[in-house]
């Protein structure tokens, strides 16, 4: 048996490039030695009071055409819906029973939200409780996560143990957190890559779009024959993602002099499109067959929902309810 790779994703917003290198790549590249779990973390999205319903749908069926794009094969991973497997929110309920309020207040998302004074319903509150359904259900053992998820994978580590302590019975895996932390791309104005900043390139956005955004990378005021350091400049940081192919030439030219920052975004902006042509033409391809998005969706459903299925038989049969 393949040890289990689990991950979920909100369906609050479009992938990007962060998120390509960061996370997606490597589910890719690691497919074929563990068993993949991914899903669409669609329940958590009600979280966010302000996600729509025709936002979740929609943006469900496009990070789904978006793994299929970048390369998941949904033959090996299983790529499903959280919503399609009800015993997780069975789990959840049980899981509720197994913790304290209190316990749960110092969790950081619930503590963010309230500093920052957002509006916070139990679905945040609970969202650590939720999110150890997730993981526990699968058997995972590896999460991988960025560093503001790490204390969710613990709390899932946490009710593991309680619960197997209570009912004294092995019934849930200890899962490992593993620490993803991107590539550490800066987004194009510097600052740290992230949605809520605005300020990263998404995927599968209009190449004009991507253009604009290329053309307005932050970079110092140094000439054209000025000496550079590569490593001091963002534009370079991308190009060690998208032009692996000449990177030791631009390196040079950067450290002699001789290649402007203009003409550098130029030969950036013609990589990055060319390296992300073959995922986008099937993305495009891939988001107009809503069917068989759905269909994919429904297949990989039923393949989780089988293991929840003999999961909860047990979890019922020791708490005592069957
Ligand atoms: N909370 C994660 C996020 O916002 C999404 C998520 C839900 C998740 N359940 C999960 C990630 C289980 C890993 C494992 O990014």
């Amino acid at each position: 048996m393949k040890p289990i790779l689990l991950s979920g994703i909100k369906p609050t917003a479009r992938v990007h490039i962060g998120n390509y290198f960061g996370a997606m790549k490597r589910f890719v590249e690691m497919q074929s030695e563990f068993q993949n779990f991914n899903f669409i973390a669609d329940y958590h999205a009600l979280n966010q009071m302000l996600a729509t319903p025709q936002e979740i749908k929609q943006l469900t069926l496009e990070l789904t055409a978006a793994y299929l794009a970048v390369g998941l094969d949904p033959k090996k991973t299983i790529l499903f819906r959280q919503s399609d497997v009800p015993e997780v929110t069975e789990l959840n309920w049980i899981f509720n029973s197994l913790i304290t309020p209190s316990y749960l207040q110092s969790a950081h998302a619930y503590k963010d939200a309230v500093a920052k004074k957002k509006d916070v319903n139990m679905g945040l509150f609970c969202y650590p409780v939720l999110m150890a359904a997730d993981i526990l259900m699968y058997d995972s053992n590896v999460v991988p996560v960025g560093k503001d998820q790490q204390q969710h994978v613990e709390i899932a580590c946490d009710l593991a143990k309680k619960f197997n302590h209570v009912y004294k019975k092995e019934v849930f895996k200890l899962p490992k957190a593993v620490i993803w932390e991107g590539e550490s791309l800066p987004g194009f104005d510097g600052e740290k890559m992230s949605k809520s900043k605005g300020n990263v390139i998404e995927l599968f956005e209009a190449e004009e779009s991507i253009k604009k955004k290329v053309m307005s990378i932050k970079t110092d005021s140094k000439g054209v024959q000025d000496k550079k350091d590569p490593e001091a400049d963002l534009i370079f940081a991308y190009h060690k993602l998208f032009s692996a192919q000449m990177i030791d030439e631009l390196r040079s030219r950067y450290e002699n002099g001789g290649i402007g920052y203009k003409e550098s975004k130029d030969i950036l902006f013609a990589n990055m499109m060319a390296y992300l042509k073959p995922m986008r033409d099937k993305y495009f391809k891939l988001i107009k067959d809503e069917k068989y998005l759905n269909k994919v969706l429904a297949d990989g459903g039923k393949r989780a929902r089988k293991v929840a299925e003999a999961k909860m038989t047990a979890v019922r049969k020791v708490i005592g309810v069957r």
